[in-house]
């Protein structure tokens, strides 16, 4: 049997799927499902029952939106998106619908931060080190996070020595899974514990990568990592692909941008590049993620087209 919040996570994920086709061809009363999707009424036994083979048709399984995909965002060269990508990446899905949960895995507790949570009173760091469950504190409509602050730092050491320590995000995550569509972990600027520990929690990772020699350099030795987590520690780690993050029109970043698109024929290199702007400073400086800080903006809307993209892109993997 379906469940109407299956049935929801189903027509999340596939917006191209019209929903007064599926009433029609599930022989239900005009509206229902519309009023549903709506959240304004109900679905009893009988239209559940009605809904699975069509859904079933169009490509729903019952495994398939089950659980949160867990995203880490990630590169260990500092200042390259990673945070910015999260939070706006976050804030666009929650836009969408989609129940969005963002984990701050990195001590400089930058995400939290930009979010308006200073010094969180419980965060990431109590529950690796304890019994506790991942604090959750709620940031908008479909958004949660939970914070970290410098404190963190302090666990990594605890993780490395502990039996079984860098497993600890990805079993603290798995009770919380069905009530999410996504999971993002913004990892921090380094190849150390806490990223191996978001690594062997998700299902795959996005690269943000600033188009500059130095930044590619670096490519090589990240793939490394995410290869190694995957032969010894999560062989279904995927990479989803790169996103250009504070792209400046120039010769130098068309010339790294068209070597990247060239060279990386494994994975995907996303269409849409953010572009070096203003606003996602001003927007880091007033606490505000970018939409609220500046909603009709450019910067605004290249995380929206991209947050289309990507989602588009996961429709083709699942
Ligand atoms: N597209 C952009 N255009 C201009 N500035 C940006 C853009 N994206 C991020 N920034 C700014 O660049 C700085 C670094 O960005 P961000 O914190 O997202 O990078 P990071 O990779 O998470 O850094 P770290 O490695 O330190 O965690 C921040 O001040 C942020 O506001
Ligand atoms: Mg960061």
């Amino acid at each position: 049997m379906i469940t109407l919040d299956l049935v929801l996570r189903f027509l999340r994920h596939n917006p191209a799927i019209s929903v007064s086709s599926i009433e029609k061809e599930a022989n239900l009363s005009k509206g229902t499902l519309t009023k549903a999707v709506n959240f304004e009424r109900n679905l009893n036994d009988k239209h559940l029952a009605a809904l699975l083979p069509i859904l079933t048709k169009y490509g729903y399984s019952p495994t398939l939106y089950q659980n949160a995909r867990i995203i880490s965002i990630i590169n260990h060269k500092g200042g390259v998106g990673k945070t910015t990508t999260t939070g706006s990446l976050g804030e666009a899905l929650a836009k969408k619908g989609f129940r969005v949960l963002m984990i701050d895995m990195d001590s400089q507790g930058n995400l939290s931060q930009i979010l308006g949570i200073d010094e969180p009173e419980k965060q990431v760091v109590d529950c690796l080190i304890s019994n506790d469950e991942l604090p959750i504190y709620v940031i908008d409509k479909n958004l949660w996070l939970s914070p970290s602050d410098i404190d963190l730092a302090k666990a990594e050491i605890e993780l490395i020595v502990s039996i079984g320590g860098v497993l600890r995000l990805k079993n603290k995550l798995a009770t919380l899974l069905p009530q999410f569509d996504y999971v993002l972990i913004d990892c921090p600027p380094s190849l150390n514990a806490l990223t191996s520990s978001a690594l062997i929690a998700s299902k795959s990772c996005l690269i943000t990568l600033q188009p500059e020699i130095s930044a590619v350099k670096g490519l090589n030795t990240l793939l490394d990592r995410i290869y190694e987590i995957r032969t010894n520690l999560n062989p279904t780690l995927e990479i989803d692909g790169i996103v250009f993050t504070m792209v400046k029109k120039n010769s130098v970043h068309d010339g790294v941008k068209q070597h990247v698109r060239e060279s990386m024929t494994n994975f995907r290199v996303f269409e849409t590049e953010i572009k070096h702007l203003v606003d996602f400073q001003k927007a880091q400086i007033e606490q505000q993620s970018i939409s609220k800080f500046a909603e009709n903006s450019e910067a605004a809307k290249l995380y929206a087209n991209f947050c289309d993209e990507f989602i588009n892109y996961l429709q083709i993997v699942k």
